[in-house]
């Protein structure tokens, strides 16, 4: 995060708070959000997409403080499920601005949605269409809806995190003629208002051209709308995946340039269309969250096994983020509590957790010195690390730190193992 800087003690301060500060304060491990840099990058995905709609993804992480955040940011929240929307609405997000995705939204998700006059409703599938309808009939209302179209673009990025080739399980397929069909339904039941089309091409993105082959395809879909139907459709959404920096290695682009080449080609293809621009939208999580956060671990064993490597083993692990053993992503780590002049040696860096695939950073060079009770920085941790975390081992849940301005505050409390035994109702 951008507030991070060693202090003269040598340790990393974050927001103006000391680290060591923090940990005797909060403890460990615990998630450190850096508020002035969240802040920043929502303001420069507004301004890079000027007059498009930023939904930040609350899949990402999601909690009431980040909510009241957005609001004052002036983003809008996509939302995936009931919960993420129970949050949404707790944090004051006025509800036009949430758009609600999900590929098997229940009758009940569908129903509270519709109920608090959602703005957004991405569908995904004929039976949702189905069901929406329903529900608008038995209300009287009219949900304002997306239709979520597969483009058939391969991203370059993890298999489990690309969504728009055609076999997989999200949207309607363009090629197949799935996606006609789900508009000529909507268009001709004349009951849910169909406002424009959305793609989501995959996560962890670094280069325009898929963006750029997916508004091309969708405004082709737009062209025989208007051809068929007669009218165009007012919006478009591009989605979210735009890549962040993990390591040295990772180089993202800037939102301005993605930006500003995804609006150029958008304006040049409804062009030769002959199409008016429609009003665009994007959906960034882990640009805008990922890189506020670190986690900060407390060393507790140091084992170096047979001048191989060393095993530095922290107070956490794959409970609080998965992302290494499920993707096999790459994160960095540094000592955070003390600078250290000795040289660097070849660590992994581990959890508690029972197997031995839990792993927090595969290969990280730290100081020969580091040792127990060392505090340890994880970088990049703010997307999907805390929303995915889970209790495996009935390890509680870390804490969610904001830092800004020389204070640090709760703002999602560390789990107790009174909390897991409560669930448990014998
Ligand atoms: N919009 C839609 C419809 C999505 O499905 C997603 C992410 C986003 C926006 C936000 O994508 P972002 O800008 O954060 O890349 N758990 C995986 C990532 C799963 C992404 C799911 N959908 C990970 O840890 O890498």
């Amino acid at each position: 995060p951008r507030t991070v800087t060693r202090g003269q003690s040598g340790a990393l301060t974050v927001g103006g708070v000391d680290v060591t500060q923090i940990a005797q304060q909060h403890g460990t491990p615990a998630y450190i959000f850096d508020e002035a840099d969240f802040r920043a990058r929502c303001k420069a995905f507004k301004e890079a997409f000027g007059g498009a709609e930023v939904y930040y993804a609350g899949k990402a992480f999601i909690a009431t403080a980040i909510v009241k955040i957005l609001v004052e940011e002036g983003l809008s929240l996509d939302v995936c499920t009931g919960g993420e929307l129970a949050v949404a609405l707790r944090g004051g997000m006025p509800p036009e601005r949430i758009g609600l995705h999900g590929n098997n939204k229940s009758v009940e998700e569908l129903a509270t949605a519709v109920e608090h006059n959602v703005g957004r409703i991405i569908v995904d599938s004929l039976d949702e269409i189905d069901r929406l309808t329903q529900i608008a009939i038995r209300t009287g209302k009219r949900p304002k809806v997306m239709v979520r179209v597969t483009v058939g673009v391969e991203a370059h990025t993890h298999e489990f995190i690309a969504t728009a080739h055609e076999d997989q399980k999200f949207g309607f397929s363009l090629a197949g003629g799935a996606a006609a069909e789900a508009i000529d339904k909507i268009l001709a039941d004349g009951v849910l208002d169909l406002r424009g089309l959305h793609s989501h091409i995959g996560s962890q993105i670094f280069d325009a051209s898929g963006f750029e082959v997916a508004a091309r395809r969708l405004l082709t879909l737009q062209a025989r709308v208007s051809e068929v139907h007669g009218r165009e459709l007012p919006e478009m959404d591009l989605g979210g995946g735009f890549g962040i920096a993990y390591t040295t290695q990772d180089e993202p682009a800037d939102p301005r340039d993605l930006a500003g080449d995804l609006l150029r080609i958008v304006k040049q293809e409804c062009a030769a269309l002959h199409l008016s621009v429609p009003h665009l939208s994007v959906e960034p999580g882990r640009a805008i969250v990922g890189p506020a956060m670190f986690t900060l671990y407390e060393v507790g064993t140091v084992k170096d096994v047979d001048g191989i490597r060393t095993y530095v083993s922290v107070d956490g692990g794959m409970s609080d983020n998965i992302r290494t053993a499920l993707y096999d992503a790459a994160y960095s780590a540094t000592v955070a509590g003390r600078a250290s002049s000795e040289p660097p040696i070849l660590a992994r860096v581990v959890g508690k957790h029972c197997e031995s695939g839990d792993i927090v950073v595969k290969d990280e060079f730290l100081p020969a010195d580091v040792k127990a009770g060392d505090l340890l920085a994880v970088p990049g941790t703010g997307a999907y690390c805390r929303s995915m975390a889970s209790n495996y081992n009935h390890v509680p849940r870390p804490p969610v730190v904001a830092v800004v301005d020389g204070e640090s505050r709760v703002i999602v409390r560390r789990e107790t193992v009174d909390d897991l035994l409560r669930l448990d109702v014998g």
